[in-house]
């Protein structure tokens, strides 16, 4: 069954691409625009890449913010239209950017080549870890790609604020695109996780817990995400 969600997810976002590399491009995502996209980019400086991988990278935003930084960026994403996007836009006078289409099933079980293991020193994923199995098989890949001390920093809804009418527990929930443009169909499910079992999952695929960060909207003061930085176990 949960197979099934997994497979709706990269349905969904396979049919989502245009009106995504729209919504991003065009600002349209007012929590990212006032806190979560300053958020991540802030935490990645703070570990100072030299290179990183974006796991789920979309059209590509964060690696071209990095890329502008001089960090040398690998994105990789599920969505065909969404890595030309990334390709396409990458700044011309950054350090230059490398992308593929793959899928977390094919990162867990060995399908970035023998150049990524060992190398990179951050591993991003923002807003894209939505998924049960294959993000689990995914992350516990992760080790074996990151250099010695790397660094993995993942954005996510927060969870208490994201169940604020439901219990509390790990579970599928169903998917909304309410908030976004009408020319969003079909919201993939989403895989949701309290932060202890965050926290359990990243322990369990051998890392070991740095930080959590919770950015608050400045109007509200309520959690706009909640990022978790975890460190390779050396
Ligand atoms: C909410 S978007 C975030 C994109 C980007 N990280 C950003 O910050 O704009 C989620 C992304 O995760 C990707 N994704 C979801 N499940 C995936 C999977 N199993 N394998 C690879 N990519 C996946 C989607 O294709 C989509 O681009």
């Amino acid at each position: 069954m949960s197979g099934d969600f997994d497979d709706r997810i990269i349905t969904s976002w396979h049919t989502n691409a245009a009106p995504w590399v729209r919504a991003i491009r065009q600002r349209e995502i007012v929590s990212r625009v006032d806190v979560t996209n300053d958020a991540i980019v802030s935490t990645l400086r703070s570990l100072r890449p030299t290179h990183l991988l974006d796991v789920g990278c979309g059209e590509g935003w964060l690696c071209h913010a990095m890329a502008r930084d001089g960090v040398s960026c690998v994105g990789v994403d599920v969505v065909p239209a969404l890595i030309d996007a990334a390709r396409a836009s990458h700044p011309v006078d950054a350090v230059p950017g490398t992308y593929a289409v793959l899928a977390y099933d094919a990162i867990a079980t060995g399908a970035l080549s023998d150049h990524d293991v060992g190398a990179f020193d951050v591993i991003v994923s923002n807003f894209a870890l939505i998924g049960e199995a294959p993000v689990e098989t995914m992350l516990a890949a992760l080790p074996a790609l990151m250099a010695p001390g790397g660094h993995v920093v993942i954005q996510t809804l927060h969870p208490v604020m994201a169940s604020l009418d439901v219990p509390y527990v790990d579970g599928w929930r169903e998917g909304s695109w309410t908030g976004f443009s009408s020319e969003f169909a079909d919201a993939p499910p989403w895989y949701f996780r309290t932060i202890s079992s965050w926290v359990a999952l990243l322990t369990q695929v051998g890392l070991t817990m740095r930080a959590l960060h919770e950015p608050v909207f400045p109007e509200t003061g309520r959690p706009a995400s909640l990022i978790l930085c975890a460190n390779r176990a050396d």
